[in-house]
C-alpha cells in the first residue's frame, strides 16, 4: 500500500445541475473499429407472441417477480426466464453461442454493459430506433452511452451498478474512527485500529473480487483509475504500461503480500466475498449496491445489520473511481415476437418498474430522478454514496474484440495477484496484447 508518486486525477466527469449527468463519452476511449461492418441494422421490430429472457443467475431474488408482473397483463406474450450462469464470462459465452447457432431460444438478452460493441458489431443484437423507447431521456445519459454503438442504440439500460465501500460502522466507531476512510492508506491503517480490538480477532481488513473472471477486469480497473491511470486514453489507445497504472495494481498485489486482503479473497466473486463480509469476516468490502438490501438483512441470514455503512470506494490520494457496471436489455437478431420484446423492454425501464425493483433489491436504477427521490433516499442510505459512485464511475473498454481483452486482463491481473509475474512485467505484456486486439 506504498506509492511514489503523487499526481491529479482527470476530471472526467461533469455533473450538472442536481441531475445526474454524466459526460461518459469523454472518459471511455471509443470503439476499436475493428470490424467493417457498422452493427446490425434496424431491423423491423415486429411479431408478438411469447418471448424468452436470458439474464445470469438472479441473485436479487427479484427478477420473477417483476416477469410476473408483465406476464398477468400480457397472457399471450408471456415472458420466460432462461437463467444462465452467476459469472458474466460464462453468461457472454451461452449468449455467443445462442447467436452463433441462430438460436431463437433466447429472444431479449440481459447484457452486461462491456459487451454491446462486440454484440452490435457482430449483429447478434438488433438496432433499436430512440423513438421506440420514450423514457430514454429519463434515463442517466451515461447508461445510455453503454448501450450505443457508434452512435446507435443496441438497448435500453435497466440497471446500472457502482462500486461501493462496506464497512462496519460499529467496529470503526469502537475504534474511534468517525468517518469512512477516503484513502487505501487510511482504511488500512483503521484496520489495524480495528483488528487490535478484541471482537475483531481474526478478521480480514479488505476484500474486492478477484477471482479469474470479469468481476477481476472491474476491481482492476478500479484501482487503475483511482491510483490516477487508466485502461484505455481518451483516444481509445491502450494505456496500462504506466506508473500510474502501476500504483494501482501495486497497491492490489500489495494487499496480497501484507494480508491486508485476505488469501481467500483469490477466489472471490461477488457473491463470495459479500458472504464474507455478512459472516462478519472482513472490515471492509467492494462490492456492487445490490449488497445493500442483503447485508442490511434482519431475517438472521445477515450477522452484520444493522452494523455497517456504506461510503464511496477510496482511492490512492483521495476518493477512488468506480468501474460503470449495468445491464441492458437487449433483442437477440435471430428472435421471434420483436413487437413483444421491445414492450416488454419499455415496461421493464418504466419508473414503475425501477422503484419497485429499487425497494426489493437496492439494485442500482438507471431512472435519473429515483437518485433524487426523498423517500428513497430516507429508506435506503447508499443512495447518495451510490450516485456519487456512478457520477465518477469509468467504462471498460468500449471495443469490438471485448471478450479477448477482458480476458488478457484478467490474466495479468490474476498473474500478478498470486505472485507469478512482477506487476511491471505483467502490464508491459498486457500492453503489448492489448496493442494487438485494439487496432484503431
Ligand atoms: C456486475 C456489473 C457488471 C460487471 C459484473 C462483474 O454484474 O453490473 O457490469 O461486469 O458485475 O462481475
Amino acid at each position: 500500500m506504498r506509492f511514489e508518486r503523487s499526481h491529479t486525477r482527470k476530471a472526467a466527469v461533469v455533473a450538472v445541475a442536481s441531475s445526474l449527468v454524466l459526460l461518459a463519452s469523454a472518459c471511455g476511449g471509443g470503439d476499436d473499429g475493428g470490424s467493417s461492418n457498422g452493427g446490425g441494422s434496424a431491423g423491423a421490430l415486429e411479431g408478438r407472441g411469447p418471448i424468452t429472457l436470458a439474464s445470469g443467475k438472479d441473485t436479487s431474488g427479484n427478477l420473477q417477480n417483476q416477469l410476473n408482473a408483465w406476464n398477468a397483463s400480457h397472457p399471450n406474450e408471456k415472458v420466460e426466464l432462461k437463467e444462465l450462469p452467476e459469472d458474466a464470462d460464462a453468461q457472454r459465452q451461452q449468449m455467443v453461442q445462442n447467436a452463433q447457432a441462430n438460436s431463437d431460444a433466447y429472444s431479449v438478452l440481459v447484457m452486461d454493459v462491456v459487451w454491446t460493441s462486440e454484440f452490435a458489431a457482430n449483429q447478434w443484437i438488433t438496432q433499436i430506433p430512440e423513438d421506440k423507447v420514450p423514457d430514454l431521456g429519463k434515463l442517466i445519459p451515461a447508461t445510455v452511452e453503454t448501450a450505443k454503438y457508434r452512435d446507435k442504440l443496441y438497448g435500453v439500460p435497466i440497471t446500472s451498478d457502482g462500486g461501493l465501500l462496506y464497512y462496519r460502522k460499529d467496529l470503526l466507531t469502537k475504534a474511534g474512527i468517525t468517518d469512512a476512510p477516503k484513502t487505501w492508506a487510511d482504511m488500512v491503517a483503521a484496520c489495524q485500529k480495528v483488528q487490535a480490538l478484541p471482537e475483531a480477532k481474526g478478521m480480514g481488513c479488505y476484500s474486492g473480487q478477484f477471482e479469474k473472471y470479469e468481476g477481476l477486469t472491474v476491481n482492476f480497473a478500479e484501482a487503475v483509475n483511482s491510483a490516477g491511470g487508466s485502461i484505455v486514453d481518451k483516444d481509445g489507445k491502450p494505456s496500462v504500461n504506466t506508473p500510474e497504472a502501476k500504483a494501482g495494481l501495486d497497491e492490489l498485489v500489495n494487499g496480497f503480500k501484507t494480508g491486508a486482503i485476505p488469501k481467500a479473497a483469490i477466489t472471490y466473486k461477488e457473491e463470495e466475498s459479500r458472504r464474507a463480509f455478512q459472516e462478519g469476516k472482513l472490515v471492509f468490502l467492494r462490492n456492487w449496491p445490490y449488497v445493500y438490501a442483503k447485508a442490511a438483512a434482519t431475517d438472521g441470514t445477515s450477522k452484520v445489520a444493522g452494523k455497517f455503512g456504506v461510503a464511496p470506494l477510496p482511492g490512492k490520494d483521495g476518493p477512488g473511481v468506480s468501474s460503470l457496471g449495468g445491464h441492458d436489455y437487449a433483442i437477440a437478431s435471430s428472435a421471434k415476437n420483436k413487437a413483444t420484446a421491445i414492450d416488454f423492454i419499455n415496461f421493464m425501464a418504466s419508473e414503475a418498474r425501477q422503484k419497485a425493483n429499487i425497494e426489493k433489491t437496492s439494485q442500482a436504477p438507471t431512472w435519473a430522478s429515483l437518485y433524487d427521490d426523498a423517500a428513497l433516499n430516507k429508506q435506503f442510505p447508499y443512495l447518495a454514496p451510490l450516485k456519487a459512485s456512478i457520477e465518477k464511475a469509468q467504462p471498460r473498454p468500449r471495443v469490438v474484440k471485448y471478450g479477448d481483452v477482458t480476458a488478457a486482463i484478467q490474466q495479468a491481473a490474476y498473474d500478478a495477484l498470486n505472485g507469478k509475474v512482477a506487476p511491471d512485467k505483467a502490464l508491459a505484456d498486457l500492453q503489448t496484447k492489448l496493442q494487438s486486439l485494439i487496432t484503431q
